[in-house]
């Protein structure tokens, strides 16, 4: 297999690109190969050349940051799967090739783009904003889809751990009162009451059982990118054929997590095109709030130790009611 990353030299990219694709053009010259932005789990580079620039990805065996962490080769064809399906719908970007040994995804520049994480420090989001990524999310769950698209069950069971597993358990590994002091024991409740236990329990088994509509699997700020007015959807490596409860859970979860405003529930399951289940919603969205306060997956927010006490009261709320 061959490796890539950004001190892999010019030379070895451009022959290789000329080898394995169309994308380079007779007179085209690679002039700097870097990363592309902020990301954990895989390589991310952006390949500029005298004409154009654009994105190279290639997953490892392990999430990048955190070697440690076994993460399974072929996330990167269920994205290279998740962008084929989509395409039509132009909010994601290219797909300008795909080497499956290699486990390298070419993709279109989404240039001047930003992500949405600011939202955790700007504590808004524009309504305009909102009802698009629901109407987006909306087209990704009536996509038609093949009996054969990837189960992804490997990268899910890694997710299923971190989400419905570790962060409810005591002796998980993670330092919660050095992430902050005092995180420890609001994170307590959620490992022992066995009320929540059963309910988290449950959710995960839906999580981890065959659905059958399109999910983007991982649809939280860092996986939306803004330019102008319009906005575009990365990083689908952890998608799947599940229920539509799970994005629109995540989703909502994360704008509650920015804003602390509980009202999204009902805004976003409201303004959802088709019929869901409110309560599953809640469920999940409580869930992702839960696991990104005292799980392993920590986001880049600040928040006052009692601002995530509210937060965790908020979510307890949801998940028992
Ligand atoms: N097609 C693209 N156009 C422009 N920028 C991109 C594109 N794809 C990725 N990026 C940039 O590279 C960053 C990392 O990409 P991506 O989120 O796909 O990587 P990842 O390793 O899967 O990240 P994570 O650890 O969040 O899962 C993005 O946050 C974005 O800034
Ligand atoms: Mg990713």
């Amino acid at each position: 297999m061959n490796f890539f990353d950004e001190s892999t030299s010019i030379n070895i990219i451009t022959n290789y690109i000329k080898k394995n694709t169309s994308i380079l053009r007779e007179n085209e010259i690679i002039k700097k190969v870097e990363s592309a932005g902020e990301g954990n789990m895989n390589v991310v580079l952006r390949i500029k050349t005298n004409f154009k620039s654009f994105i190279l990805k290639q997953s490892r065996s392990h999430v990048k940051k955190f070697p440690h962490i076994k993460a399974p080769l072929e996330r990167i064809y269920a994205e290279y799967c998740f962008y084929n399906l989509v395409k039509k719908n132009f909010f994601s970007p290219k797909v300008l090739g795909f080497i499956s040994e290699d486990y390298v995804l070419f993709l279109e520049d989404l240039k001047k783009c930003r992500d949405l994480n600011y939202i955790y420090d700007s504590r808004k989001i524009d309504n305009n904003k909102v009802n698009k990524l629901t109407l987006i999310l909306h087209n990704v769950h009536k996509t038609r889809v093949h009996e054969n698209y990837p189960t992804n069950i490997t990268l899910r069971k890694l997710n299923y751990d971190h989400i419905f597993i570790l962060p409810f358990l005591k002796d998980n590994g993670v330092q919660l009162n050095n992430i902050q002091d005092g995180l420890e024991e609001l994170s307590m409740p959620f490992k022992e009451n066995t009320n929540i236990i059963k309910r988290v329990n449950n959710a995960g088994k839906n999580y981890l059982d065959r659905g059958n509509t399109l999910l983007h699997g991982d649809y939280y700020p860092g996986s939306w990118m803004e330019r102008n007015n319009n906005i575009f959807i990365i990083d689908p490596e952890f998608t799947f054929l599940g229920s539509k409860e799970f994005d629109l859970g995540v989703m909502t979860g994360h704008l509650i997590l920015a804003t602390g405003q509980t009202s999204y529930l009902k805004k976003i399951c409201d303004n959802y095109p088709d019929k869901i289940d409110n309560i599953e919603v809640a469920t999940y969205c409580a869930i992702e709030i839960i696991r990104r306060l005292i799980g392993y997956a920590q986001l880049p927010m600040k928040r006052s130790i009692s601002e995530k006490s509210d937060l965790l009261k908020l979510a307890k709320e949801l998940i028992i009611n």
